[in-house]
């Protein structure tokens, strides 16, 4: 064995030696005869023939002397409270009781395994196992258990929030952000805006199939791109972009001559997906316009007019074949626990 290994595979009984070798050294040390005699002068150990005088009242303090005398100097006897040597006694005690019950001592190869022979391995190994038990558990009721069971039932909720958390992380923060709040393209998750629908089972779609993925079942829709394809002229697209732009102010919006024509142009193009107000529509995935979240740019014309000349087509894969259909499951549940689930 190397000297390293056995100085740290008994660093045990080396600490335990050099404390009692420095203990009983200062004892021996103490009653050494030519010590003993300078530590009784100075009244640090009783000696024999210590003039003791009568016990009597300080006449400062009224409290009684112990009888001790040093050149004059006398001992108030002031012992300590009776509770606290109670709880010194129990604590001994409970020591001695530990000793004996637990691992304890340094002893060759390790230390005293304790009459209960615990050990901190058998106590993880049975956590670890009660764990990987409740797990399993809990996997085999997701695979059973329908969205809105596992939402009715707190701990399988919890169970599924936290796995679905954590491959979200892996997956899916590439695009939607580590916050899922998104960015420009990307939708953002955290709030009650759906492109395709905020309900647990809309949700677990989409995550399912994707959006204009390859999946046979995807969820798909075109926005025709009407400047790019000669559908509406660079004016009519001006128009009815500050239409658009002006939507989510209702009654406050500024009627303007160019308003006014794009409410007639957005009539005639594009209410049949984006809905007779604005609303959007889950079933084509077409953005609500009557409010201020926007998908691509923040509400700017630069960004209303290129939406609406060259018309976007998000890409979202789909996950079926990738994730098993119970982490799907658990992802649809975290995503609809950040906050704009419905
Ligand atoms: C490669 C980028 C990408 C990755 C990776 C990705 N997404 Fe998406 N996701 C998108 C895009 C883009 C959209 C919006 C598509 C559109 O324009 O309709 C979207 C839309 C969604 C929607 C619909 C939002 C709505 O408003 O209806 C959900 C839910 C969603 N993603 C969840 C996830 C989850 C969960 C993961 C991880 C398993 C994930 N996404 C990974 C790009 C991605
Ligand atoms: C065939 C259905 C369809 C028609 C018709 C349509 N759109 Fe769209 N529109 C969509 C879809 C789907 C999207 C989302 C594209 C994506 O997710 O990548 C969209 C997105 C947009 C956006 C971007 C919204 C945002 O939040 O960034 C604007 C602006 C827009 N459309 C304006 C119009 C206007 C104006 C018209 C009429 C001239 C129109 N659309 C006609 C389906 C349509």
């Amino acid at each position: 064995m190397h000297f390293i290994d056995w100085v740290s595979n008994s660093s045990g009984i080396i600490v335990t030696v050099i404390f009692f070798t420095v203990f009983l050294g200062i004892a021996i040390w103490a009653y050494l005869p030519s010590n003993k005699k300078n530590l009784e002068d100075q009244g640090m150990i009783p000696f024999k023939g210590q003039e003791k005088t009568a016990k009597e009242k300080d006449e400062l303090s009224g409290v009684e002397t112990t009888g001790h005398n040093w050149d004059g100097i006398k001992e108030l006897n002031k012992p300590i409270p009776r509770w606290w040597l109670i709880v010194f006694i129990l604590a001994i005690i409970y020591a001695i009781g530990y000793w004996v019950l637990y691992p304890a001592w340094p002893v060759p190869h390790g230390n005293s395994r304790g009459e209960l022979h615990w050990n901190e391995h058998k106590d993880l190994a049975k956590e670890e196992s009660e764990i990987a038990a409740i797990q399993e558990k809990n996997l085999a009721r997701i695979h059973t258990s329908t969205l809105q069971q596992i939402q009715d039932d707190k701990d399988l909720y919890e169970f599924a929030k936290d796995g679905g958390a954590a491959v979200f992380k892996q997956n899916c923060i590439v695009c939607h952000g580590s916050n899922a709040t998104g960015g420009n393209g990307f939708p953002n998750l955290v709030d009650d805006d759906w492109l395709w629908g905020g309900k647990l089972e809309d949700i677990y779609k989409t995550i399912k199939v994707g959006i204009r993925s390859t999946s046979p079942d995807t969820r798909t829709s075109q926005m025709p791109s009407f400047g790019r394809d000669g559908i509406l002229t660079p004016a009519q697209i001006q128009d009815v972009a500050e239409f658009v732009q002006k939507l989510h102010l209702g009654d406050k919006a500024e009627i303007t001559p160019a308003y006014t024509r794009g409410k007639d142009i957005y009539a005639a193009n594009c209410t049949v997906c984006h809905g007779k107000n604005g609303d959007g529509n889950q079933a084509l995935g077409a953005p609500r316009h009557n409010d201020d979240i926007w998908l691509y740019g923040n509400g700017d014309m630069k960004s209303i007019v290129d939406s609406i000349t060259n018309a976007h087509a998000g890409v979202m894969p789909s996950w079926e074949g990738r994730l098993s259909d119970d982490t799907i499951k658990e992802l649809a549940i975290y995503v609809h626990s950040l906050g704009g689930g419905q």
